[in-house]
């Protein structure tokens, strides 16, 4: 309410004070990567000793409702109204308002905070200018997977996927080695990640050999930036390994089996009577033969 009041008071005077006292932006754009720190700059002339008490610096962010970031009022900080997005996160470089410099340090810089900051300067006279703050959160760390869906002779149905977070949101590009593009065929899913990143996951569904590559490139369009994996289908789907498992319960089948027979082979020699149950039992012998054979 009071900074409204203020900014009316600043607008009405405008015209008047316009003349007289301006602020100015030495660089009206900053660009800054997600969880660093930026310090926005703007200007005001300051003659002679800074009269702390008539001094009024006031950043705030244009926005639909707009926000206050931080506000020094005629020489005294006042963060009551200040927005909770930015608490404990913004910090007006003091020793430097006496060189006339309006220095706001935002630490830990959130997607959120990308937008339009108006600096408003009361001292002498009131102005104020615009600064523009991008976010960036490059696409760095992707984590990749291939699954195998279906196993067929020769060829198999692959699910080669990429996941990463980042901001803005990226476009995922899909092609392989000799750099056919397969980005159609992907589905890309994006979900709210991590302090207001985008989770991008992109699917691509491929009938491929092994040892083809793929690559997934993450296409930050807004900061012209591409990051990049590759993938590589791998020499032994996860379908002939489970083909390996039940192997591995018929062979463990058969060598029980194998010891049990001997074992009973033993006690009817021993008894003499082998002479009569042995046509009956050597197929079954052989049965056990041929498993052996497989296993080793
Ligand atoms: C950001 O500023 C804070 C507080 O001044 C400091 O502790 C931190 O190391 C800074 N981070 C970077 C990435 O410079
Ligand atoms: C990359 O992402 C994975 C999974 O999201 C995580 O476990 C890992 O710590 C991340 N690595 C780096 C260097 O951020
Ligand atoms: C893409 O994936 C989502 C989530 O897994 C699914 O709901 C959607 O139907 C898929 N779209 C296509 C075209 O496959
Ligand atoms: C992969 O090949 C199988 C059989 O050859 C076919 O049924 C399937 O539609 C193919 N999938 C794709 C994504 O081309
Ligand atoms: C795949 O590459 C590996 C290592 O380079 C090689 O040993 C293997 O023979 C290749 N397999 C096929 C089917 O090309
Ligand atoms: C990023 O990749 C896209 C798609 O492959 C391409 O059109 C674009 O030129 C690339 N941009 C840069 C900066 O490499």
């Amino acid at each position: 309410m009071e900074n409204a009041l203020l900014l009316c008071i600043f607008l009405s005077h405008w015209h008047f004070l316009n003349a007289l006292f301006t602020v100015e932006v030495p660089q009206p754009q900053y660009i800054v990567e997600y969880g660093s720190n930026v310090t926005m700059e703007c200007r005001f002339r300051v003659n002679g000793e800074l009269k702390l008490q008539e001094l009024s610096v006031i950043w705030e962010k244009k926005e639909e409702h707009t926000k206050e970031v931080y506000k020094l009022h005629k020489g005294k900080e006042n963060l009551n109204n200040q927005h909770s997005n930015y608490r404990g996160r913004v910090n007006l470089l003091k020793e430097k308002l006496q060189l006339g410099q309006s220095m706001l340090q935002i630490t830990n810089v959130k997607p959120t905070d990308a937008g339009t900051y108006l600096c408003l300067i009361g001292y002498e006279g009131a102005d104020y200018k615009t600064i523009t703050l991008q976010v960036k959160a490059p696409y760095r760390n992707i984590t990749k997977r291939t699954v195998t869906v279906q196993g067929t002779a020769g060829h198999s149905e692959w699910e080669l996927i990429c996941q990463s977070e980042g901001y803005p949101k990226a476009e995922v590009i899909w092609h392989n080695g000799e750099h056919q593009d397969f980005s159609a065929k992907a589905n890309t899913t994006y979900e709210a990640g991590t302090d207001q990143l985008y989770s991008v996951t992109s699917t691509l569904k491929t009938n491929t050999s092994v040892n083809e590559t793929f690559h997934c490139v993450f296409w930050n369009k807004e900061f012209k930036e591409n990051t990049s994996a590759i993938l590589i289908i791998p020499d032994c789907p996860v379908g002939s390994r489970r083909i390996n498992g039940r192997h591995y319960f018929a062979t463990a089948g058969a060598v029980l089996v194998l010891f049990g027979s001997s074992l009973l082979f033993m006690l009817w020699v021993k008894k003499g009577i082998h002479f009569f149950f042995l046509p009956y039992f050597s197929p079954f012998l052989m049965f056990v033969d041929t498993n052996r054979i497989e296993i080793s």
